[in-house]
């Protein structure tokens, strides 16, 4: 019990052990923090951004040798897989994935790619992955033509695939899928769901051969926790507020809120807001927390209380560890077959911005 005490730090002087391995570390560690992450976790790093942003920066950032990514699981996978061989990526809690990304199993994609091409030919559908899904998946996608894509630029993706065949396979999320559709003005009977644990996805073949948009069954369990009730509750108390919510929320949230983007678009809407302006926002706490505290003449609220537990699998003692270990503890490594295939679809990804500005 005495040594227990002893051994005890606290958070100031983790903080301060951190800032001399950074010192010490220099220009060799990059620290890339998701917006999601814990207040001391972002004030730490040396980049902030969204899942699109912190891919780009992995893939432009040639000098540092140890990335340290604090984020979920599939966004330091991404790093890794778009980062330079000399660059070591690593992740402060291996165990923090992403629920979302595990509801599409490589096996269970592979067989609902078999039964669709059994009823419609290859050539005319296009798989494209969000961001959130693990390696294997995202190199599914690459070998048969497709694209990554994160909520930034779904829409631009969707595009890209539409311009080059006649269907649309994408997963794991429905609700960004369905909200990126409708945004597209694709009719709701041109939407179909695959159901996972289904033969066909639980769809007529008639379904299948008429469907432009196929969009697997899996949801993410922070953003859908948001109801239309506690936008019509806001809008009540707050009629003047702007409401803005992240596209995994569902299509009946979306319908009643006043905007609807990405992390990094969320983050705009509330910088371009005039002072003392009410904001009323629905996605993951922490990021809403902050805003709060950046924005003190606004007023941020949020929509309803939702956490992502994985997100706050990172925190200063773990971090700590990992650059005491540095290129050594929870390193991220894709084996190289899956990693050259998902790096196609990631490359599709990053092409995509020219893409739709051209
Ligand atoms: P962004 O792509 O907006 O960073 O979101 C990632 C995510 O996991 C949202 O739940
Ligand atoms: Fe996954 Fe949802 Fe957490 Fe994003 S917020 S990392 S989609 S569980």
């Amino acid at each position: 019990m005495q040594e227990a005490v002893q051994d005890y730090i606290n958070d100031k002087e983790i903080i301060e052990k951190i800032l001399k391995l950074k010192e010490e570390l220099g220009e060799k560690l990059l620290i890339l923090t998701h917006h999601y992450q814990r207040k001391e976790i972002v004030e730490l790093g040396d980049c902030r951004g969204d899942s699109f942003g912190l891919s780009q920066k992995a893939a432009s950032d040639k000098d540092a040798r140890f990335i340290v990514f604090c984020g979920v699981h599939f966004m330091a996978e991404s790093a890794e897989i778009l980062s330079q061989p000399h660059q070591i990526v690593q992740i402060p809690a291996f165990e923090a994935g992403c629920p979302m990304a595990d509801m599409a199993d490589i096996y269970i994609v592979e067989r609902a790619w078999k039964e669709i091409t059994s009823i419609v030919r290859e050539e005319v559908i296009m798989p494209i992955v969000y961001m959130n899904s693990d390696a294997h998946i995202k190199a599914f996608c690459g070998r048969y033509g497709g694209a990554v894509c994160t909520s930034s630029n779904a829409q631009a993706a969707f595009s890209w695939g539409f311009d080059q065949r006649e269907k649309i396979f994408f997963f794991p999320d429905q609700h960004l899928g369905r909200n990126t559709g409708n945004q597209m003005g694709i009719l709701p009977e041109e939407m179909i769901v695959w159901n996972s644990g289904e033969s066909f996805g639980g769809n007529t073949s008639e379904k299948i051969k008429k469907a432009k948009l196929i969009l697997w069954d899996g949801y993410c369990h922070v953003h859908t926790r948001f109801r239309a009730e506690h936008v019509l509750k806001m809008r009540k108390k707050f009629p003047e507020a702007g409401i803005v919510v992240h596209p995994e929320c569902t299509q009946e949230v979306i319908k009643l809120a006043d905007a609807m983007g990405s992390t990094s678009f969320i983050v705009k809407y509330v910088e371009d807001a005039p002072p003392n302006a009410t904001i009323i926002i629905g996605t993951e706490i922490n990021l809403i927390n902050r805003l709060a505290m950046e924005n003190p003449h606004k007023n941020i609220l949020e929509l309803h209380y939702s956490l992502c537990p994985n997100m706050f699998k990172i925190n200063l003692g773990n971090l700590l560890l990992s650059l005491e270990s540095i290129g050594q503890l929870n390193v991220v490594k894709v084996p190289e077959n899956i990693k050259s295939e998902s790096k196609t679809a990631l490359d599709n990804m990053l092409a995509l911005n020219t893409y739709a500005t051209s």
